[in-house]
C-alpha cells in the first residue's frame, strides 16, 4: 500500500491560494473569540499584546509553516519527518492529533450556529420560549439564551453536525480544487456581511462608543501574564498555526511561490477581519449598553444575538440571518482547512484514495463532533455550561487550545531552527520572495520564539498547580446527579495527551510514506 503513487493536486491560482489560507485563518477566532478576549482582559488593554504576538510570532511562524510544506511539498508529519526523522514525524502527528479534537468540537459549534441561523428567520428574536430540560418556564430565560440552551438540551445538534460534517466533505472532496473553488465564493461573501455589520454597528446611536473603547490602550494590564498567554494562544489560533494546515496548504503550491509575501498578506487579512469584527462586536454592544461577556459561546450564541434582537424592526431578522451566516461561511472555511490537513497527512502517509480518507476522517470525526453535542443538562442553573456536551468541549478546549497549538509552536521552532536548520528554510523562501529575510529571522525561529512559548507554557501550568486543575471548580459543584463529572477534569486531559501522544507514537513508527507524483 505504502508504495502506491497518488497524485496531491495543486491550486490553480495564487489568488486562489490566499482564498483558502485567508478563509482557513479567518474563522470564529476572528469574529467572536477576539472580542471575547478583548473584553476578558480590559478592550484596548489586549489589541497591543495582539499586534505584538502577530509580528513577532504570528508571521515569522506563519512563514516558517508555508517554507516547511513548499520546501518539502508534503503536510507536516511527512516534512517534520524529512527534518527529524521519526521523531519529527512524532511531532507532526500529534499536532494533527491535537487539531482533531479541534476539528471535532469546532465542527460541534458549527452545528450551533446552523441552528442558530434557522432561529435567526423567527423563533430566536421571540421575547422567551420555555427551557423544560433545565426546568424553566416560559419568562424565566429571555431569548436568544433562552432559545439556545433550549437546543442545547436536545438531540437536534446531532443532526446540524451531521449536516456540517457533509459541507465538510463536499468541500474537500477533490482537496485544492473544490477548496479553491468554494472559499472563491465564501471569502468574498463573508467580507460583505462582516461590512454589512460594521456599517449598521458604528451607525446605531452611540455605536461608536463601543469602538473608543475597543482602542483604549490600557498599559496596567500587561504586566499580566495571562493577557500574553491569551494573546500568543489567539493569535495561534486565529491563524491557524500549529494545526498543520498551513503546511498542507502551500505544499500543494508552485515551488517557486513568494511565500514570505503570501504569508504577511494572510496573516494582514486575518487580523485585519479580528480588528474589524471588533468593531461591529463593540459598537452593537455599546449601543444596546449589553455587557459583553468573556466566554467565547456566551458572546456568540446570546450576548451578541441580544443586541442584534434590540435593533429596530426588520432589521432584526435582517441582521440576525447575516451574522449566522457570516458564522457559517467563516467557520466551514476554516473547518475545511483542518480536514484537509488531516486527510492530506493520511494520504501522504498511506497513499488512500481520497474517497477512502475523507470516509474514514468524517466517521471518526463525526463521532467526535456528536460526543460534544451530547445534551443531557448536568447544570440546571445555566451558571456555567448547561450540558454535558458543552462541559466536556470546554474542558477539550482549553488542552488542545490553550497549550497544544503553543506545544507545537515551540517543537516546530526547535526542529527547523535547530535540527534543520533555520537559514536552510530561509534560503528557499528568500530564492522566491519579493521581501528578503534577513538573520533576524533566524534569530526569531530558534531564541526568541520558542524561549516565549516556554515561558507561557510555563506560567500556564503554574497556573494549572497553583489554582487546580481547569474545571475543577465547576465540576465539584455541579457533580451531584452526575457523579462522573468529578472525574472529567482529569480525564479530559489524560484522554486528550493519550490520544495525541500514543497515537502519534504508533504513526511514527509505523512503515513508510506512500509515493506523490
Ligand atoms: N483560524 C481559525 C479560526 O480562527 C481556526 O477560527
Amino acid at each position: 500500500m505504502s508504495q502506491q503513487s497518488f497524485s496531491r493536486g495543486q491550486w490553480k491560482s495564487r489568488v486562489g491560494f490566499i482564498l483558502a489560507a485567508s478563509g482557513s485563518a479567518i474563522g470564529l477566532g476572528n469574529i467572536v473569540f477576539f472580542a471575547a478576549n478583548a473584553y476578558k482582559f480590559g478592550g484596548g488593554a489586549f489589541y497591543l499584546p495582539y499586534l505584538f504576538a502577530l509580528f513577532v510570532f504570528g508571521i515569522p511562524v506563519m512563514i516558517l509553516e508555508f517554507g516547511l510544506g513548499n520546501f518539502t511539498g508534503r503536510a507536516f508529519p511527512e516534512s517534520l519527518h524529512r527534518i527529524a526523522g521519526r521523531k519529527g514525524e512524532f511531532v507532526g502527528w500529534w499536532a494533527n492529533l491535537n487539531a482533531g479534537f479541534i476539528t471535532m468540537y469546532y465542527i460541534t459549534i458549527l452545528s450551533w450556529v446552523v441552528g442558530m441561523l434557522f432561529g435567526a428567520f423567527g423563533a430566536l428574536w421571540r421575547d422567551s420560549i420555555p427551557v423544560p430540560a433545565f426546568g424553566m418556564a416560559e419568562g424565566d430565560l429571555a431569548n436568544p439564551y433562552a432559545y439556545f440552551f433550549h437546543m442545547l438540551s436536545t438531540w437536534k445538534p446531532i443532526f446540524y453536525v451531521a449536516l456540517v460534517w457533509i459541507f465538510n466533505v463536499v468541500i474537500v472532496r477533490r482537496g485544492a480544487e473544490t477548496i479553491e473553488s468554494a472559499t472563491k465564493v465564501f471569502v468574498p461573501l463573508m467580507w460583505i456581511f462582516m461590512i454589512l455589520l460594521i456599517i449598521r454597528g458604528v451607525t446605531l446611536e452611540n455605536g461608536i462608543q463601543g469602538v473608543y473603547l475597543l482602542f483604549t490602550p490600557n498599559f496596567e494590564v500587561m504586566k499580566d501574564p495571562a493577557v500574553w498567554q491569551g494573546a500568543f494562544a489567539q493569535t495561534f489560533f486565529s491563524l491557524s498555526l500549529g494545526f498543520g494546515i498551513m503546511t498542507a496548504y502551500a505544499s500543494y503550491l508552485p515551488k517557486k511561490s513568494d511565500l514570505t509575501s503570501n504569508s504577511i498578506i494572510t496573516s494582514l487579512l486575518d487580523s485585519g477581519f479580528a480588528y474589524i469584527a471588533g468593531l461591529a462586536v463593540f459598537s452593537i454592544l455599546f449601543a444596546f449598553a449589553i455587557v459583553p461577556q468573556a466566554s467565547t459561546i456566551g458572546m456568540m450564541f446570546f450576548i451578541l444575538p441580544q443586541g442584534i434582537g434590540e435593533m429596530p424592526g426588520n432589521s432584526v431578522i435582517v441582521f440576525g440571518v447575516v451574522f449566522f451566516a457570516l458564522l457559517l461561511l467563516a467557520g466551514l472555511t476554516s473547518s475545511v482547512s483542518l480536514v484537509e490537513a488531516l486527510v492530506s497527512s493520511m494520504r501522504d502517509k498511506f497513499g488512500w484514495s481520497r474517497k477512502r480518507t475523507i470516509a474514514i476522517a468524517a466517521v471518526i470525526g463525526f463521532a467526535g463532533s456528536a460526543i460534544f453535542a451530547l445534551p443531557q443538562v448536568v447544570n440546571p442553573g445555566l451558571e456555567d455550561d448547561g450540558t454535558l456536551g458543552l462541559t466536556l468541549l470546554d474542558l477539550f478546549d482549553h488542552w488542545a487550545f490553550s497549550y497544544g497549538l503553543l506545544i507545537i509552536g515551540f517543537c516546530e521552532c526547535i526542529l527547523v531552527g535547530w535540527v534543520l536548520g533555520a537559514d536552510k528554510v530561509r534560503l528557499h523562501l528568500n530564492s522566491n520572495s519579493a521581501i528578503k529575510l534577513g538573520a533576524w529571522f533566524d534569530v526569531l525561529i530558534k531564541y526568541v520564539i520558542p524561549l516565549a512559548l516556554l515561558v507561557v507554557l510555563g506560567y500556564s501550568v503554574w497556573g494549572e498547580i497553583r489554582d487546580g486543575l481547569y474545571g475543577s471548580a465547576f465540576t465539584e459543584n455541579y457533580s451531584e446527579g452526575f457523579s462522573v463529572l468529578r472525574f472529567a477534569p482529569r480525564l479530559a486531559l489524560a484522554y486528550w495527551l493519550i490520544i495525541c501522544s500514543v497515537a502519534a507514537l504508533l504513526l511514527a513508527r509505523r512503515g513508510s510514506f506512500a509515493k506523490a507524483d
